[in-house]
């Protein structure tokens, strides 16, 4: 499947949205992008819109974390929400938007990525149950689909704690 990844841009806020609520079949997720946009630590560079031809097929977003214990947090990034249209679901389009997404998070300096998905598919890209880095979610999920994955070796090693989201997330 040929096509381009590239940051979105402000033409592209509309379509961005309609595509969220197509691929989840729901409005919450596209509204869910735009309240994040007007957080003033959203990652526009980390807002990655998937193009065949001039046509947007799929977005992909990362948001800045902070994983918590006590007195000590560490930032990191939260993969959220992520689409594809569906007519052109399962041709490998997801998996170039996560590719490139992780690729340009790591060259940006982050370190570390959260993920709440479907296992079977995120450990395909190398994600591990963030149990395994003492990493918790702030609400009930089942262990294995609330995962991590190291952009940098042993990122995070000694990190542990819970991974606080922004408030936009609180009423998905
Ligand atoms: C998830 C999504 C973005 C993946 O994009 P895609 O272009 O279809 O992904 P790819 O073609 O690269 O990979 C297909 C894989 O997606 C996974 N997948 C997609 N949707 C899935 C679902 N609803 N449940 C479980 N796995 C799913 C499968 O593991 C599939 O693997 P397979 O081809 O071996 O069966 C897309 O299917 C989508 O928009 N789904 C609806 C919205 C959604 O669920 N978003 C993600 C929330 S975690």
């Amino acid at each position: 499947m040929k096509i381009q990844i590239r940051p979105e841009n402000k033409n592209d806020y509309k379509t961005i949205s309609m595509i969220n609520d197509m691929a989840f079949g729901q409005e919450s997720e596209g509204l869910l992008v735009e309240k994040l946009r007007k957080n003033k630590k959203y990652l526009k560079d980390l807002s990655l819109v998937a193009c065949m031809g001039n046509e947007i097929v799929g977005h992909i977003l990362f948001s800045p974390i902070e994983i918590k214990s006590g007195n000590s947090s560490f930032k990191s990034l939260a993969l959220a929400p992520m689409s594809v249209i569906p007519e052109l679901q399962g041709l490998g389009i997801g998996s170039q938007l996560i590719e490139n997404g992780l690729a340009k998070a790591k060259k940006m300096g982050h370190q570390s990525v959260i993920v709440l998905g479907h296992a079977a598919f995120y450990t395909k890209f190398k994600f591990t149950p963030a149990s395994l880095f003492e990493i918790t979610c702030p609400f009930e999920v089942p262990n294995e689909v609330f995962m991590a994955i190291e952009l940098e070796k042993d990122a995070l090693k000694n990190v542990s704690g819970t991974v606080e989201y922004p408030k936009e997330f609180q009423n998905l």
